[in-house]
């Protein structure tokens, strides 16, 4: 870990807070280029990685630090495969919830769940195998069982993304569902250092174990600011429902001072390349959800340039991430939980990275308070 911005007064103060433009690890992981728009993953363009790779291999990429051959991507399925199971402690506490709870509560509860009857020692690859392999188990056990259902084995012929939608409707995917699910898994693996990563690293540098790291990272995914948003989307495009309503929807919205989801990002001055990437996706997937979507996106970046001329807002990931997750048949509840099941990858990744060259994390805050007050004990207080 090394600190090239020390976050000393003036910095947080000519940057407005929130760590803008503090250095706060460096990583082998994913580059994010934000003024070019660009996003690799170990030196690897998205674009081509999400065109053309499979969740295992950008799995395989992030832990090991190279692309598979064919014989050590099949070995990583394999390991993978095994580790498939719903451990009887997670199923109890998944069964115990009510069936009310946000699945992406239910994901924290069950990976804390399994951390504490599994986890022991530092973090370790085959840890992060284990609890990544477990995430569309978890997820999909928590969606069936809060609909009455049983929950489903693991179905020995499927990959990652497949088996999830699987165990999620008992029904073999369709072909074209996989495809689109699989590229917006490798699409959003990495990204830096997001919120939920640096939480991550931040629990990791602790010397804590990898189960309350992710935990943690969950938590700081669930928010609106970051991984929150998609279903939020979702919720827009279903109220603004008809193009003739988007306009007045929009300027009402942000004129009760509220954002717009799935524009803006703290990285990218020009558009997010994860956007580009999934709009084509979107596009393929539901051409009719997609028509909408467009119009409500050009209508959105036209308001946001009327509203302040010049400021650099653009469409993010999570706008069309909710028309390609919608599209493969999950219900928007799921949508920042399937995030977190391809986001776990780069969590445990850079927990990997912080412990091999760990030191503590543990910055400085600017004191702002009342100083050399003079003390009066409690009775004497008035
Ligand atoms: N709608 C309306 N106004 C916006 C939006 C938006 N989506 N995004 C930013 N703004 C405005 C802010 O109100 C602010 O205006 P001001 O200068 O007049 O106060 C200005 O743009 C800068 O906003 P900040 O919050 O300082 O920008 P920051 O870089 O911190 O925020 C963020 C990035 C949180 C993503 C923001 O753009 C946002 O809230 N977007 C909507 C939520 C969203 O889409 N989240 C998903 C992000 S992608 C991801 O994490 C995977």
């Amino acid at each position: 870990m090394t600190t090239k911005t020390s976050p000393s007064t003036s910095t947080i103060k000519q940057n407005r807070g929130g760590l803008e433009g503090v250095v706060a690890a460096t990583t082998t992981l994913s580059r994010v280029e934000g003024t070019a728009g660009r996003l690799t993953y170990h030196g690897y363009n998205i674009h081509d990685l999400a065109r053309t790779t499979t969740f295992e291999e950008i799995a395989y990429l992030l832990w090991f630090g190279k692309l598979p051959t064919r014989m050590e991507l099949v070995d990583l399925k394999v390991r993978l495969l095994e580790e498939r199971t719903l451990p009887t402690v997670v199923l109890q506490v998944l069964s115990d919830l009510p069936s009310t709870t946000a699945p992406m509560d239910a994901l924290r509860t069950a990976v804390s769940a399994w951390g504490a009857a599994t986890i022991q020692g530092k973090p370790n690859l085959d840890q992060a195998i284990a609890l990544t392999a477990r995430f569309p188990v978890f997820l999909s056990a928590f969606h069936r069982l809060r609909n009455g259902l049983k929950p489903l084995e693991s179905h020995p012929e499927l990959g990652y993304a497949a088996n999830y939608l699987y165990l999620l409707s008992g029904h073999m995917p369709k072909e074209e569902h996989v495809r689109a699910l699989d590229a917006y898994l490798v699409l959003l693996a990495d990204h830096g250092m997001n919120a939920s990563t640096f939480t991550a690293r931040v629990v990791a540098s602790t010397e804590s174990d990898i189960a309350s790291a992710v935990v943690g990272a969950i938590g700081a995914l669930k928010g609106p600011l970051h991984g929150g948003a998609p279903s939020k989307v979702q919720d827009m495009l279903e109220a603004i429902g008809t193009q003739d309503r988007a306009e007045s929807w929009m300027r009402d919205a942000l004129a009760r001072g509220e954002r717009l989801m799935g524009f803006g990002h703290r990285a990218y001055k020009t558009e997010d390349p994860r956007a580009e990437e999934l709009r084509e996706l979107a596009r393929l997937a539901d051409p009719r959800e997609f028509a909408l979507a467009r119009r409500i996106e050009e209508l959105a970046l036209a308001l946001l340039e009327e509203q302040k001329p010049g400021r650099r807002l653009y469409t993010n990931v999570e706008f069309y991430s909710a028309v390609v997750l919608a599209s493969v048949g999950l219900p928007g509840d799921l949508f920042t939980p399937t995030f977190a099941a391809s986001r776990v990858v780069g969590w445990t990744a850079h927990i990997l990275e912080q412990v091999a060259n760990n030191r503590l994390i543990r910055p400085e805050a600017d004191y702002t308070g009342p100083t050399e007050q003079h003390f009066v004990p409690l009775g004497e207080r008035q």
